[in-house]
């Protein structure tokens, strides 16, 4: 028996691409972890994340060449799922069946957005990780974004208190592309931009209309409407230029997925009040670098952050030259002009915030803010909206065909 709380929270990373990098880099403001594992296939990626954890002082880490060998590891406590959306099930399968044989003492389990690619999917990581005992957290990372703590915070506190409940929230995430071939792959990913980024707008939107300390389950979804677009990539130039950059698998001529979504979701609170969220999100968004855009508005109230709009900004010349990178803001577009600097990326986003709240979580034996429950609640809403964009109708919940649904893009052969 695990005993509660524990002081140190031993962590294992399935995963050492970009999003691993991200997540280790923000252990560094959070207490009582130490990463001590990761698994990676590949022996270079391993080394360079253990020498990593080591140059970060993040405790003494071990590359494993097998998630079985991660899972039985000594000290090994929960573990981050940070792969690729259709790896997740496979991962989860994996640990449920070494923790179920005894094999594992891992106790605790975080998985990155989307929760999975399909309704059916999302509910089979739920029972996995319900069914082996595990703790569960559910990664959405502008959740816990400082801006969104803050603002939720006072717009609760102050204004919404004394002159009612907000009743609109506005989320949109946009930026010029993903860095990997998997996430144009409507199969592989789960479909294109409306899985990959509206999973944060719907979440960090929901949350926000989330009384504080209420739970996600006083708010009831009551009807979602969506659009799908091809906007930019399907155009043959940039279409070639997705096959040049990634191989013939990306064939945005042939097989693309929506580079642009919108979607409306009608909600309503224990008191019958009608509540809105409107989300946006594309990869068809050539500025700075990525834009989150965030909107809460109530009767005589409204708060509103924009990512790009930085305290910070470095203006550079044209005589400035120098390689391209991702040192100024998350999908960086240019290297000179007036360009804006987020100087803590990791804290914004919400990186920080959210793993300290789920190392304290896991390490304390409490539920995390954010489970797979609430992932699975994402994947729902995903699915209606998906559906919705397939059929032209607005899709009401409770919705029991979207079980089985799969996005037009994610079906093999489409
Ligand atoms: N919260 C956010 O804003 C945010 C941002 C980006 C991504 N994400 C999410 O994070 C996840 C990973 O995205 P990423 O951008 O980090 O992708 P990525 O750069 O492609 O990295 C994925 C990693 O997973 C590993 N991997 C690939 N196939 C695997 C398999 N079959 N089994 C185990 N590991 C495997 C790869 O490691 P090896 O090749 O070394 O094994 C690679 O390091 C996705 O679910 C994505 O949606 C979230």
């Amino acid at each position: 028996m695990t005993e509660f709380p524990k002081a140190t929270l031993r962590v294992g990373f399935v995963g050492s691409g970009f999003i691993a990098h991200f997540h280790l880099k923000s252990m560094l403001g959070v207490r009582n972890v130490e990463v001590t594992g990761v698994y990676s296939r590949s022996a270079e990626n391993r080394q360079r994340f253990v020498d990593q954890v080591a140059e970060l002082g993040l405790g003494t880490c071990t590359g494993h060449d097998s998630l079985e060998s991660m899972l039985r590891a000594d000290d090994m406590d929960a573990i981050w799922i940070l792969s690729p959306n259709y790896t997740r099930l496979d991962i989860m399968r994996t640990i449920h069946a070494e923790v179920k044989a005894g094999r594992s003492k891992v106790f605790a389990v975080a998985c990155e957005k989307p929760l999975a690619r399909t309704v059916r999917e999302a509910r089979e990581m739920l029972s996995l990780a319900t069914d082996a005992g595990l703790n569960h957290g559910y990664l959405e990372n502008q959740v816990f974004s400082t801006p969104v703590l803050r603002g939720k915070e006072i717009i609760w506190r102050r204004a919404a208190s004394t002159t009612g409940r907000p009743y609109l929230a506005r989320a949109a995430e946009e930026h010029s592309g993903p860095h990997e071939p998997w996430f144009w792959q409507g199969d592989k990913q789960g479909g294109g931009v409306l899985s990959d980024m509206m999973c944060h707008s719907v979440e960090v939107a929901r949350h926000l209309l989330t009384a504080p300390g209420a739970p996600r389950s006083s708010l009831t979804v009551k009807a979602v409407n969506g659009t799908v677009a091809n906007l930019k990539w399907t155009r043959p130039h940039y279409a070639d230029q997705l096959r040049a950059r990634f191989g013939a698998e990306v064939d945005y001529r042939n097989r693309p997925s929506e580079d642009f979504a919108r979607g409306t979701i009608t909600l309503e609170d224990e008191d019958g009040n009608e509540l809105v969220i409107e989300a946006t999100t594309s990869w068809a968004y050539v500025g700075a670098g990525l834009r989150i855009q965030l909107e809460l508005l109530g009767p005589e109230y409204a708060m509103e952050f924009n990512s790009l709009s930085t305290g910070l900004k470095v203006f550079m010349s044209r005589e400035v030259k120098g390689s391209e990178g991702e040192d100024l803001v998350e999908k960086q577009n240019a290297e000179q002009g007036l360009m804006p600097v987020l100087e803590d990326e990791a804290g914004v986003y919400g990186y920080t915030d959210e793993n300290r709240h789920m190392v304290e979580c896991f390490r304390k034996g409490e539920t995390p803010l954010e489970t797979f429950e609430d992932g699975l609640g994402v994947v729902e809403m995903l699915m209606g909206l998906y559906r919705s964009a397939e059929t032209g109708e607005t899709v009401r919940f409770p919705a029991p065909e979207l079980e089985d649904y799969v996005p037009v893009v994610a079906r093999r052969g489409a």
